[in-house]
């Protein structure tokens, strides 16, 4: 029997260091879960001094828990392969993965589309995703079971205590987010639910975001001209704001207070953790946007304690809000 459900998820645009939280709770857990997306995700772990880094494979397999992959992910079975084959030399039990039946297989095909048409237009990071999730909607994708041996495919077996681990964030899912700026998958905690448990198991919710607000890939609401500004490009270089899976320089902003404070409302967070607040201290800049009709309008703190008084008194009535630093972590 299920015990209990928590998930962690990102609140804005990927990379907020979901990995960084998820890899120190999973070892409470029975089962570590990915309920969407696929090889477009990069987590970055430490453990014990060493840097890993994974695309696809639940950090649970860094605790010798049980990590599943879920029937609402997609797979490049090369890359999955390759996956294995890196943490299995690296020493972790990798007889511990298990892909859903259902989970849909990325094909050389959806890659090619994706690189020649998307990735030009949108800024994809061209694993071949939207052409996978779309061909699923046709009904006329490939699925796992027959493409997998059977030793790693999940038989829907679930108990005791369970932790999901979201991909990409609330402002790239299909639904919520800025469409067409957006990937192809439902980023929010209900969504978890796709690997088959009730909604009323679900016990905490986990958001994560960052001290300031980040993109990868084309997005009008990170024009181009952000990275003139010196200040941000200060926080690029300090952040080492640089994507995990396609190494390109992200576009960064100062937090949009108005969009986390939706997030964390529409997707019932009640535990936040708002990461990377050392780069702001270590600049010593403190601002945040609050935009509306007119536009974007700031406030500046004079330092970090006003900072994080504004933020946590703002959040108060839906969660605690805990902030972290640890740069070299993430
Ligand atoms: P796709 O998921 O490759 O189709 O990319 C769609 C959009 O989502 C692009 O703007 C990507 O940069 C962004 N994206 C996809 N996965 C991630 C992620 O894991 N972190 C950050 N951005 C992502
Ligand atoms: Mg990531």
């Amino acid at each position: 029997m299920i015990n209990a459900v928590d998930i962690i998820f990102g609140l804005c645009w990927g990379d907020e260091g979901k990995g960084k939280i998820s890899n120190a709770l999973s070892s409470k857990y029975d089962y570590v879960c990915r309920w969407n997306g696929g090889p477009n995700a990069g987590h970055t772990v430490y453990l014990n001094g060493k840097k890993y880094k994974t695309h696809v494979i639940p950090s649970g397999i860094f605790h010798n828990k049980k990590s599943i992959i879920g029937p609402n992910c997609v797979i490049n079975i090369d890359k999955f392969f390759d996956e294995i084959e890196y943490l299995s030399k690296e020493g972790f039990d990798t007889s511990l993965i298990k892909v859903s039946p259902k989970t849909h297989i990325i094909t050389e095909r959806h890659i090619q589309y994706d690189l020649k048409f998307l990735k030009p237009k949108l800024g994809t990071t061209g694993q071949g995703i939207a052409p996978c999730y779309s061909d699923k909607a046709l009904r006329i994708g490939k699925l796992a079971k027959d493409y997998l041996d059977k030793k790693y495919i999940w038989n829907g077996e679930l108990y005791g205590d369970i932790l999901c681990e979201g991909a990409q964030s609330f402002w790239l899912d299909l639904n919520y987010g800025d469409y067409p700026y957006v990937t192809s998958s439902e980023t929010l905690p209900y969504s978890a639910c796709s690997l088959g448990f009730s909604p009323k198991k679900i016990r905490d919710i986990i958001g994560v975001a960052k001290i300031y607000d980040t993109k990868s890939g084309v997005d009008p609401l990170f024009p181009e001209s952000l990275w003139l500004d010196e200040e941000l490009n200060k926080v690029i270089d300090l952040g080492k704001e640089y994507g995990t899976t396609t190494g390109r320089k992200r576009l960064v902003n100062w937090l949009n207070f108005n969009r986390l404070l939706d997030a964390v409302r529409i997707s019932g967070t009640n535990k936040l953790i708002i990461n990377k607040c050392d780069i702001l201290e270590e600049l010593n800049i403190f601002k945040i946007r609050l935009d509306n009709e007119l536009g974007p309008n700031f406030i500046k703190f004079n330092d970090f304690d006003n900072m994080k008084e504004y933020i946590s008194r703002e959040l108060k009535t839906y969660c605690d809000v805990v902030f972290s630093g640890d740069k070299e972590n993430i």
